[in-house]
């Protein structure tokens, strides 16, 4: 079996629908470990209560980039997980950092990317009067929000929506793609090869694309 560490910096609620993955025993991994960028990160305390190992590895002590990414290279390594999980890991990594995982570092990020890198996806995507929205999971590369994409799910934008509807739209399918996207990695149907995705899975009806539903009136 895979195993996996979870990195956060807060809620930690993409973390706890991979936990519930594992526990339903639709998700064949363990988890090594939940490390936190924040010593104060909610996800760190649910992680805990459900019996997961737990390492603080505070950026505010780390003045540099670097150090800070050296300290968390070093307590993933001493893991040796086959797989790095990014779960609203709020820090941008390093070139050295995301090349040494380079594979096996994975994100789940807020929009349908390549739109909206960066912060607010959700208020942008209302801003810029988007039709569809949605969440990305892709592989690390050194662009930020950004890297070889694996899985999105796309949801409508409606007209009465504002930040928080939108946002918890997406969410319920951030969960629902992130724990599909590390299935196929412990399934092993899952590489980057040549910094493209290689998938050995049906490409219809699997979810590569969970499209959102118009209705039509009436
Ligand atoms: C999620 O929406 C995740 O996609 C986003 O942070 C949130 C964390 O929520 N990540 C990023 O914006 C990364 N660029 P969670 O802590 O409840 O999983």
């Amino acid at each position: 079996m895979k195993s996996i560490v979870i990195l956060i910096s807060g809620r930690g609620s993409n973390m706890e629908s991979l936990l519930d993955a594992v526990d339903s025993g639709a998700l064949p991994v363990s988890v090594a470990a939940v490390i936190s960028s924040r010593a104060d990160a909610q996800g760190l305390t649910t992680a805990a209560k459900r019996g997961i190992p737990t390492q603080v590895v505070d950026h505010r002590q780390f003045p540099r980039r670097e150090d800070f990414d050296a300290a968390l290279a070093e307590v993933i390594d001493a893991l040796s997980p086959d797989l790095v999980v990014l779960a609203g890991f709020m820090r941008i990594l390093s070139d050295g950092f995301v090349t040494r995982f380079t594979g096996r570092l994975i994100n789940i990020h807020p929009s349908l990317l390549p739109s909206f890198p960066g912060l607010h996806t959700h208020r942008r995507a209302l801003d810029e009067g988007v039709k569809v929205h949605g969440c990305t999971v892709h592989f690390v590369t050194t662009a930020l929000d950004h890297g070889p994409i694996i899985v999105q799910a796309a949801v409508p934008v409606l007209d009465d929506d504002d930040e928080t509807r939108l946002a918890a739209r997406v969410l319920a399918q951030e969960h629902a793609i992130y724990t599909q996207a590390v299935r196929w990695l412990a399934d092993g149907r899952l590489q980057l090869v040549d910094g493209r995705v290689r998938l050995d899975a049906p490409q219809d009806g699997e979810g590569l694309l969970t499209a959102p539903r118009i209705r039509t009136g009436r």
